[in-house]
């Protein structure tokens, strides 16, 4: 099995600019062929006249092949009919000549984008990007991404940059979260929108301090705890960036509203609870889908953001800085900030290794396959 398209320019979707691009490029634009998520990328590319590409790079292969116009790569001019080969991780940039260019583009999977030295991208201030990553790509929406772009391209980000959050995209990502489900509908989360630096910074205090111990006593050593994005997963760059991440959204679990049987919970002499038995579909199962909510509804306005239950290694301490009622449960946290890392489209397990046709063991066949 296998996809095939067939499709006329005219129809494909722009991706970047418009139909304005067109014809004497005055702002460019990119008309998408392929898939946004699962690729291939095939775009046809305006880009004006002058636009200087500076020296960046990508983690696949690309072919562009020029249709009109052309730009100088290098030492070569490149017109009509040059195809540019450019393996993974090569350093390229470009300047367009002065008729504008027009080209297809060819990229396995999501386009990643590396920029190079001081050089600003030219399109960042447009809200363009020379390969369409900026448009879509995981840490960068100029437009607002379908479910599917925003569910394949969400990563767990742990270096932020400098930039706020709007408030009033914080209210909709917020809005977002309230609409998740929840059992018997009784929405019993409560959600602690912390952007005080000063509170971030006790809070960080105490991490640092929890993640002293647990460095000790883990079985390796930090140089061998790396995903397989080459990012250490020691934990410790989710406490660095504590105090850099715009908002940190800690979820709680409100008693009052959650419990649904009868001393389903006993009062600590403290005011903590504790449950008394183990009833299926615990306070997670009614607070996770908003923080999935949470966190698609952000990467659909270019936000990036981590969930994290780690404050609850320092629950006590946490929840006073917080002014959170002791019988009140803190479960997890959500960083939400602009993404300072580039990383690729998550890598997970093919729906053929973990999905089951009506009995566990029997192989789910899909009748699509991912490419790229
Ligand atoms: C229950 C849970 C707890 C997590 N806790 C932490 C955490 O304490 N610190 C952290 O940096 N990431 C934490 N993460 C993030 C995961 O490491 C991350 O989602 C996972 O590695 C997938 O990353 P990716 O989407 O970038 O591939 C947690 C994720 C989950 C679902």
């Amino acid at each position: 099995m296998g996809r095939s398209i067939v499709t006329h320019i005219d129809d494909a979707r722009w991706v970047r600019g418009g139909p304005e691009g067109q014809g004497d490029y005055p702002d460019g634009g990119g008309q998408l062929i392929g898939d946004l998520v699962e690729g291939p990328w095939i775009h046809v590319n305006w880009l004006p006249a002058g636009l200087v590409a500076p020296p960046h790079h990508h983690d696949h292969d690309e072919v562009m092949v020029i249709l009109q116009g052309g730009f100088t790569m290098g030492e070569r001019e490149c017109g009509p009919g040059t195809v540019v080969y450019i393996e993974s991780g090569t350093s390229y940039g470009f300047t367009v000549s002065k008729e504008g260019v027009r080209f297809l583009n060819v990229r396995q999977g999501l386009a990643t984008i590396h920029m190079h030295g001081e050089t600003t991208n030219p399109y960042e201030a447009s809200h363009t990007g020379i390969d369409g990553a900026s448009a879509v790509g995981p840490n960068d929406a100029a437009e607002e991404m379908s479910v599917f772009d925003a569910i394949h391209a969400l990563r767990a980000v742990r270096c932020y940059d400098d930039r706020d959050i709007a408030p009033a995209d914080l209210d909709r990502i917020l809005r977002s979260a309230t609409m998740a489900c929840s059992s018997g509908n009784t929405q019993p989360w409560e959600f602690v929108v912390v952007r005080d630096a000063e509170v971030k910074r006790r809070i960080k205090e105490q991490m640092v301090d929890a993640f002293s111990t647990i460095d000790a006593e883990r079985a390796q050593k930090p140089e061998a705890l790396i995903d397989a994005s080459g990012r250490p997963v020691t934990g410790h760059a989710s406490v660095e960036s504590l105090d850099r991440v715009p908002v940190i959204v800690v979820v709680c679990w409100n008693p009052d509203r959650g419990i649904r049987m009868k001393n389903e919970y006993a009062e600590n002499p403290d005011g903590t609870l504790r449950e008394t038995r183990s009833i299926p579909g615990g306070r997670g199962s009614s607070l996770f889908p908003a923080c999935q909510n949470l966190m698609l509804a952000a990467q659909a306005l270019g936000i990036s953001s981590l969930f994290t239950t780690f404050f609850g290694l320092r629950d006590k301490e946490i929840k006073e800085i917080l002014g959170i009622p002791p019988r009140v449960f803190m479960e997890c946290a959500v960083y939400l900030g602009y993404s300072s890392e580039t990383l690729g489209r998550p890598r997970r397990k093919p729906i053929e290794e973990v999905v089951h046709a009506d009995r566990f063991g029997n192989a789910y066949q899909p009748v699509t396959r991912l490419s790229g």
